[in-house]
C-alpha cells in the first residue's frame, strides 16, 4: 500500500508550531520531508521548555515526526549553493520565518522560479498585506488580533486566549490544504504558485460565527447570548462565556464531584428535537407542555433558570454517568475531559490518534497523531529527527553529491558540527 504523497519532495524551512504542523502532516501523508535546520542550533523549540536534560523537547519532537533533518547555514556561500540544488529537486518550500527573511537570504519568489519553476512555495506570516505585514506573529497574538480574543471568557472579565492553537496549528493546517490544491493545479499547468496563509486570517475563519454575530447585533438583541434578557450589549460581539456558538443554547454545568476536581463537569446542549426527553431525565414533565418551556422561543429568556435546574439533576452524578444517561436519549452533551483522561484513554490509542512514540534520547512519549485517517494510505508515526541527523544521506542520495564535493562542503562550514551531534546518539 502506497502514501497518498510519495513522491512528493518538501523542502521544510519551518521553525516552532505553524509551519512545521502542515509539514508534519504532509510528511504523514507520505511526502518526504527535508527539515533545513541552523547547524548548531536548529528549531529553537528543540531546547525550549525543555523537560529531559540533553533531549530535543517535547515542543519539538511533537511537530516534527516523519521528517529528516539536514543543518545547512543558508548565510554561508557554499551552504546556500547547497540550498539552491535543494530547491532544484524538491516539490514543495514551506517556511514560516519574519517577513523578508527568505528574500534577505537570497531566495525571492523570483529567484525560486528561476531555480525550478515547478516549486510551490508556502508560507505563513502573521498577517496578510496592509499596515502590519512586517510583524512577527505568535500564537496568542495571532488569537488577539483574529478575532477570538475578544470574544472568548466571559462578560465581566478580561478577553481571554485559548488553549487550542488555533493560530498556529490552525494556519498550518490551512496552509498544507493550500498546497495539495497548488500540487493539484500543478498537475494540469506544469507550474508551481505562492501559497500564503496569514495567521489572523486563519483564526478569523474560526470565529466566522462571530462576525454573524457582529451583523446581527444591530437586529435586536441575541437570544442566544447570556446577556439576553437582563444584560446589555455594546456595539460590538460580547463574551458569551460557555454559550453556545450555534442555534441549539448550551451550556458547562456542574457534576458530582465538582468541588474538588476542576474537570468535573459537562457540556448540555438542549438541543430543541429532545426536549420532551430533556424533561423527562431531570423530573420535569410539566415543562414539555408548559408554554413557558415547551417552544425554542419561549425558553430563550430563561436559559438560565433552565440550566440551573438541569443542573441541579447533573450534579447528583458523575459526568461518566450523565454521558451515559443522556446518550440513551440521544441528547447531545460531552463530559469536560483532562488532558490525564485524554492521554488514557484506549479508543484514543486505538485509532493512533494518541500514539506512543520511542525516542534514542527521550525514550518513550506520547503525541497526537494524525488526526486525519486515510483508508488507503494509513499514518506511522516515526520519531523526530535529531540535529542533523540526515544530513550526509540528503547530500549523497536525494543532491547524488560525490565524496569530493561532500568534503568540500564540509570543510567550507556550511554544515556546522553535525556529526558530532548524530554520534552523541
Ligand atoms: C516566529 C517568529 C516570530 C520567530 O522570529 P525569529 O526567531 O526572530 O526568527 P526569524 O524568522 O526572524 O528568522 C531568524 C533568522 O534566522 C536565520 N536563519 C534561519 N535558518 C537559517 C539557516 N539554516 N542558516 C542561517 N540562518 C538561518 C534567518 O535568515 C533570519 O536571519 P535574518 O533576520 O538575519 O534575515 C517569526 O519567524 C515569524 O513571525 N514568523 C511568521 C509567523 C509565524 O509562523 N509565527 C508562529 C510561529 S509558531
Amino acid at each position: 500500500m502506497g502514501k497518498a504523497l510519495e513522491g512528493v519532495r518538501v523542502l521544510d524551512f519551518t521553525h516552532v508550531q505553524s509551519g512545521p504542523t502542515c509539514t508534519q502532516l504532509l510528511a504523514w501523508f507520505g511526502a518526504d520531508v527535508i527539515k533545513v535546520e541552523k547547524p548548531g542550533i536548529g528549531d529553537v523549540t528543540r531546547t525550549q521548555l525543555r523537560d529531559v536534560p540533553n533531549a530535543d523537547s517535547l515542543y519539538f519532537t511533537m511537530l516534527n515526526h516523519n521528517k529528516r533533518s539536514i543543518t545547512l547555514d543558508t548565510k554561508n556561500p557554499t551552504g546556500k549553493a547547497v540550498l539552491e540544488e535543494l530547491v532544484k529537486s524538491c516539490d514543495v518550500l514551506v517556511e514560516n520565518f519574519a517577513p523578508g527573511v527568505l528574500e534577505r537570504m537570497g531566495f525571492s519568489w523570483a529567484r525560486i522560479q528561476e531555480l525550478n519553476p515547478r516549486m510551490i512555495v508556502a508560507s505563513i506570516k502573521g498577517f496578510g498585506p496592509g499596515p502590519y505585514q512586517d510583524c512577527k506573529v505568535y500564537e496568542n497574538v495571532a488569537q488577539c488580533v483574529g478575532g477570538s480574543a475578544s470574544t472568548t471568557g466571559f462578560d465581566d472579565g478580561p478577553p481571554l486566549v485559548t488553549g487550542a492553537q488555533i493560530g498556529d496549528s490552525g494556519t498550518g493546517l490551512n496552509l498544507a490544504i493550500g498546497i495539495l490544491a497548488a500540487l493539484y493545479h500543478r498537475t494540469a499547468t506544469g507550474r508551481g504558485q505562492r501559497v500564503d496563509a496569514a495567521m489572523q486570517d486563519g483564526v478569523l475563519n474560526l470565529c466566522r460565527v462571530k462576525l454573524r454575530d457582529q451583523q446581527r447585533i444591530g437586529r435586536g438583541p441575541m437570544m442566544e447570548y447570556p446577556q439576553y434578557p437582563n444584560g446589555s450589549f455594546g456595539d460590538s460581539v460580547p463574551r458569551a462565556g460557555n454559550a453556545s456558538g450555534g442555534g441549539q443554547p448550551g451550556s458547562i454545568l456542574k457534576c458530582k464531584g465538582w468541588e474538588t476536581d476542576p474537570n468535573a463537569y459537562i457540556y448540555f446542549i438542549t438541543q430543541a428535537p429532545v426536549w420532551a426527553e430533556i424533561c423527562k431525565v431531570i423530573g420535569k414533565e410539566d415543562w414539555i407542555t408548559d408554554p413557558d418551556f415547551a417552544t425554542p422561543a419561549a425558553r430563550l429568556p430563561r436559559l438560565k433558570f433552565i440550566f440551573d435546574t438541569i443542573e441541579e439533576w447533573t450534579m447528583t452524578r458523575t459526568k461518566f454517568e450523565v454521558m451515559e444517561i443522556l446518550n440513551e436519549f440521544h441528547i447531545p452533551c460531552g463530559p469536560i475531559l483532562s488532558m490525564k483522561e485524554i492521554a488514557e484513554e484506549p479508543s484514543l490509542r486505538a485509532t493512533g490518534t494518541v500514539v506512543e512514540v520511542d525516542h534514542p534520547v527521550r525514550g518513550k512519549y506520547l503525541s497526537v497523531g494524525n488526526p486525519i485517517k486515510l483508508s488507503d494510505s494509513p499514518t506511522d508515526v516515526v520519531r523526530s529527527p535529531l540535529l542533523g541527523e540526515h544530513t550526509e544521506e540528503i547530500l549523497r542520495e536525494v543532491l547524488k553529491f560525490g565524496e569530493a564535493r561532500v568534503r568540500d562542503i564540509k570543510a567550507s562550514g556550511a554544515l556546522g558540527d553535525t556529526l558530532a551531534v548524530v554520534a552523541a546518539e
